[in-house]
């Protein structure tokens, strides 16, 4: 476990639901809210040894911790894993729309759009569902709320073989600006995270071999790779009183990659 750099006093005892917390980002998002003494509701989806270890290491940090079991491709099913989520701990105090799929996919070789739909269903039309639900719960009990969605820099900047995962984070940040703007006076807030490159369990092979690190990393002005800790230090920061004036935006933390732009390198 790792110790969290600042710490948000008005974060303890708050009930946060992660979607896809099983493995990389999301786990690291739990592991960071539990150490700030988060209530958490974990889901996942296929990956029950993940999730277990997820749930062992919050368990730790001496919170709360409850798991819920969903595959957002069938979008009939969201609203029953979200109410689950709201029941473990009678309430939810804010959502985190983590889980995804990055899809690599040609247009030309998904002409009937299946990848297209598909990854629409989880990245973006799930988070939409989840997150009305929410809204939904939090106006019924005049309860205030707080939304983190888990974008990527591909909403701003993206190359081929990424159109069907690009529309959707382009969509998801469209969609926090739009929740945010129906929802303040409500007193729910609504913001995105776009990572760039964060190597997780799925990537680590590729992204630590030297010639591929060297590519990325030299492309990246802080001259690192984004960790999960990161991701989660930038959750919990949403999630915070710190962060009270901000709804509707979108948090770029990628190193400064996309910053750059394509200029040629001066000395
Ligand atoms: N890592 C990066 O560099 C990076 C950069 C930008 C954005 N992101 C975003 O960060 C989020 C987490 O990704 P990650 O990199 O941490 O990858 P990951 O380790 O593969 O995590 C993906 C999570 O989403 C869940 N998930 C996948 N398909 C699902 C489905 N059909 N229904 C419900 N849940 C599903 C997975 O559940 P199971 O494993 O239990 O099936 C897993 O918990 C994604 O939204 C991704 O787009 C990542």
């Amino acid at each position: 476990m790792t110790e969290s750099i600042c710490h948000y006093a008005d974060l303890a005892g708050k009930r946060i639901f992660i979607t896809g917390a099983s493995s990389g980002i999301g786990a690291g998002m739990a592991e960071v809210l539990a150490e700030q003494g988060c209530d958490l509701v974990l889901h996942y989806h296929q990956n029950q040894q993940g999730i277990e270890k997820t749930l062992e290491t919050v368990l730790a940090s001496g919170i709360r911790a409850e798991v819920v079991q969903g595959d957002f491709r069938n979008l009939d099913l969201v609203q029953s894993v979200f109410d689950q989520a709201w029941s473990k701990f009678a309430g939810l105090d804010g959502l985190v729309n983590n889980a995804g799929v990055v899809t690599k996919s040609l247009s030309l070789k998904d002409v009937e759009g299946r990848a297209f739909q598909e990854t629409l269903a989880v990245n973006l039309q799930a988070p939409y569902l989840l997150s009305t639900a929410f809204a939904e719960a939090c106006k019924k009990q005049q309860l205030p709320g707080n939304i983190v969605n888990n974008s990527s820099i591909h909403g701003q900047a993206t190359c081929e073989w990424f159109s069907a995962y690009a529309a959707s984070k382009a969509g998801l940040d469209a969609l926090t600006k739009v929740q945010a703007v129906e929802w303040g006076k409500l007193g729910i807030r609504v913001n995105s995270l776009a990572p760039g490159v964060v190597p997780v369990e799925r990537t680590f092979d590729v992204l630590y071999q030297p010639k591929m690190q060297k590519k990325w990393v030299s492309a990246m002005p802080a001259g690192r790779y984004g960790t999960v800790q990161d991701m989660g230090m930038a959750t919990a920061f949403l999630l915070s009183k710190a962060s009270e004036w901000m709804t509707g935006s979108v948090l770029t933390l990628d190193g400064g990659l996309i910053a750059r732009g394509h200029y040629p390198y001066r000395d």
